[in-house]
C-alpha cells in the first residue's frame, strides 16, 4: 500500500471504521502514521473514544490523529485573502469586498477549496514526519468534487491569469512611465496571488495522479446502492486520473445461521459478492465482517488485525 491512502464511500458503509482500524494496523506495524479525519461528522474522535481537534493529537504509540474542517480552515483562509488584499486595493474597497468575502467564506465552494488547500498542506508538509498518512473522507459526492477540484480550479486560475496579465498590459500601456498604477506584470500583487495558487493546484494534481503516492480505497457493503454509486465514483475518479487500488466490502454476514430470514439475507448477499467481484474486476477486493456491536475503541484492534491480509 501507499504512503498516503484516501478512504472513500457512500454514507453509513464504514469509512471511519476501516480507516481508523487500518490507521491502527499500520502503527502496529510499526509505520508512523498520521489519521486525518475530513469529515464534518468527526466521528474519529467517537471511535478512539478520545477528543480529537485541528492539532495533531497522540492516540497510541505510532498513531496520531486530526481532524479538519471546511468551514474552519475557509475562515482562517478568507482572513488571509483579506490581510493580502489590504496591500492591494484601497481601504474603501477593501470595506466593500470584506462584506463579500464574509458571504463567500460560508459557500460550500470556498469551504471545499479550503478543506482541499489544508489537505494538499498536511501532504506536503508531514510526508516526512509520517511513514503513512490516512484519510477518512465525507460521503462519495463530497469527496469525487473534492478530488475534481484541482482541474476545475486549474482551467479557472489559468484563465483569470491571462485576464489580469491582459489588463496591466493594458494599464501599463495608458499610463505615463512615472505614474503610481503603472505596474509590470513581474510585480503585480494579483498576478503573484493566482500564480501561488495555480502552483499549489499544479502540485495538488501532481501528488493525486502519482499512483506510487497515493492510493485510493472505496469502501462498500454487499448492497446495490453503495454498488451502484462507487463504480459511478471510481470512472470520475479514473477519468481525472486517479487510481482506485482496492475495495472493502465492509458488514459480511456470518455464515451457518439456523434462521431463515439471516439465512435468505446470507443468499443476496452471495449475489452481490458476484456483483461486486465483476463490477470491480482487476481491484483488489477485501472482505471484513460485521460485528455484534458499533465501531469503538475496544473492538477496532479486531478489525485492525484483520488488514494483515490486506496489503
Ligand atoms: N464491520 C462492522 N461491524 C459492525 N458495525 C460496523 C462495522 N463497520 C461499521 N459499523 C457501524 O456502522 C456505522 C457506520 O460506520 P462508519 O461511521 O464507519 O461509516 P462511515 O462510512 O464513516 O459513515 P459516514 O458516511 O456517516 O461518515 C457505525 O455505527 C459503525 O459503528
Ligand atoms: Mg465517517
Amino acid at each position: 500500500m501507499n504512503k498516503i491512502i484516501f478512504f472513500g464511500g457512500k454514507g453509513g458503509v464504514g469509512k471511519t471504521t476501516c480507516s481508523a482500524s487500518y490507521a491502527v494496523y499500520s502503527a502496529n506495524s510499526g509505520l508512523k502514521t498520521l489519521l486525518v479525519s475530513t469529515d464534518p461528522a468527526h466521528s474519529t474522535s467517537d471511535i478512539f473514544e478520545k477528543a480529537i481537534s485541528d492539532e495533531i493529537t497522540s492516540i497510541m504509540p505510532n498513531l496520531d490523529a486530526i481532524e479538519i474542517s471546511g468551514e474552519k480552515e475557509s475562515m482562517i483562509y478568507m482572513n488571509n485573502v483579506r490581510k493580502s488584499l489590504k496591500n492591494i486595493v484601497s481601504p474603501v474597497i477593501v470595506q466593500q469586498i470584506n462584506r463579500q468575502i464574509d458571504a463567500a467564506a460560508v459557500s460550500p465552494g470556498s469551504e471545499e477549496a479550503a478543506l482541499f488547500d489544508k489537505m494538499i498542506e498536511i501532504i506536503t508538509e508531514k510526508t516526512e514526519e509520517y511513514d503513512r498518512i490516512i484519510f477518512d473522507t465525507a460521503p462519495t459526492g463530497h469527496t469525487v468534487r473534492l478530488l475534481s477540484l484541482p482541474e476545475l480550479l486549474g482551467a479557472w486560475l489559468e484563465t483569470l491569469i491571462e485576464k489580469r496579465q491582459k489588463s496591466v498590459k493594458l494599464m501599463s500601456m495608458a499610463l505615463h512611465s512615472g505614474h503610481p498604477d503603472r505596474k509590470d506584470l513581474d510585480n503585480d500583487e494579483v498576478i503573484k496571488i493566482l500564480n501561488k495558487r495555480y502552483d499549489k493546484v499544479k502540485l495538488a494534481k501532481k501528488i493525486m495522479m502519482d499512483d506510487r503516492l497515493l492510493s485510493f480505497i472505496f469502501v462498500i457493503n454487499a448492497e446495490k446502492l453503495p454498488i451502484d454509486e462507487t463504480a459511478k465514483a471510481i470512472a470520475v475518479l479514473e477519468k481525472y486520473n486517479i487510481s482506485v487500488d482496492g475495495i472493502i466490502v465492509n458488514k459480511i454476514l456470518p455464515e451457518n445461521s439456523e434462521d431463515p430470514f439471516w439465512r435468505k439475507k446470507k443468499e443476496q448477499e452471495k449475489i452481490y459478492l458476484n456483483i461486486i467481484e465483476k463490477t470491480f474486476s482487476g481491484k483488489k477486493i477485501f472482505k471484513l465482517p460485521i460485528l455484534p456491536e458499533d465501531m469503538k475503541s475496544g473492538n477496532i484492534e479486531d478489525i485492525a488485525k484483520k488488514f494483515d491480509q490486506f496489503k
